[in-house]
């Protein structure tokens, strides 16, 4: 693909980077709070959430571990669909977690992640942090405990986020014009 037709597919930036960089920072702060006399291990919820992992760690001043995850991207309602691609490989038994994902959409993937981690790692506590949220496209209530934006139901790309695995290098916030 040439360059200019590729960048010809992106609309306006709904989120621009200082503005993510931002609430990331307010996000940690409130982490760090929250875990002041312990531990945590940060999974990373593979490819989508590698940006805001990267940069949430960056600001956290507390002792940490750090591991990624991986699962069959997924669109529909059948849970039986959801396969993992890539394990953990830190033990997190007895540890506190919390889940980084790019966006909640269906919630269909964190719910399943959250009963996978439950049922199959035994971590002490286990909390979602997610740097966006389309609320209005929810099928399963899930419980996000860190929430950068609500954002109205629109297709965005950057920051992680991908149009058919492009777009994830973009440092803003995107609408997808196909
Ligand atoms: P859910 O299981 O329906 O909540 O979907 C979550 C996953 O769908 C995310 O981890 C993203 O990979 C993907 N997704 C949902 N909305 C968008 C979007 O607007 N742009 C890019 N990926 C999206
Ligand atoms: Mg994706």
């Amino acid at each position: 693909m040439k360059a200019k037709s590729y960048y010809k597919k992106l609309g306006k930036i709904l989120i621009p980077s200082a503005k993510l960089q931002r609430k990331i920072r307010e996000i940690a702060k409130q982490i760090e709070k929250d875990y002041r006399n312990d531990e945590v291990v940060f999974i990373c919820n593979l490819k989508g959430s590698f940006r805001f992992l990267s940069d949430l760690v960056s600001y956290v001043r507390i002792p940490l571990n750090i591991d990624f995850i991986s699962f069959t991207s997924y669109h529909g309602t059948d849970p039986g669909k959801i396969r993992i691609i890539k394990d953990l490989k830190t033990d997190i038994r007895n540890k506190n977690v919390i889940v980084v994902e790019d966006i909640a959409d269906t919630g269909v993937t964190i719910d399943f992640i959250m009963k996978y981690l439950k049922d199959f790692k035994y971590p002490r506590d286990i909390r979602i942090c997610a740097l966006l949220d389309k609320v209005s496209k929810r099928k399963i209530d899930v419980t996000i405990h860190y929430r950068g934006f609500v954002i109205p139901d629109k297709f965005i790309v950057g920051y992680g986020l991908d149009y058919r695995e492009y777009f994830r290098e973009l440092n803003d916030i995107r609408i997808y014009n196909g």
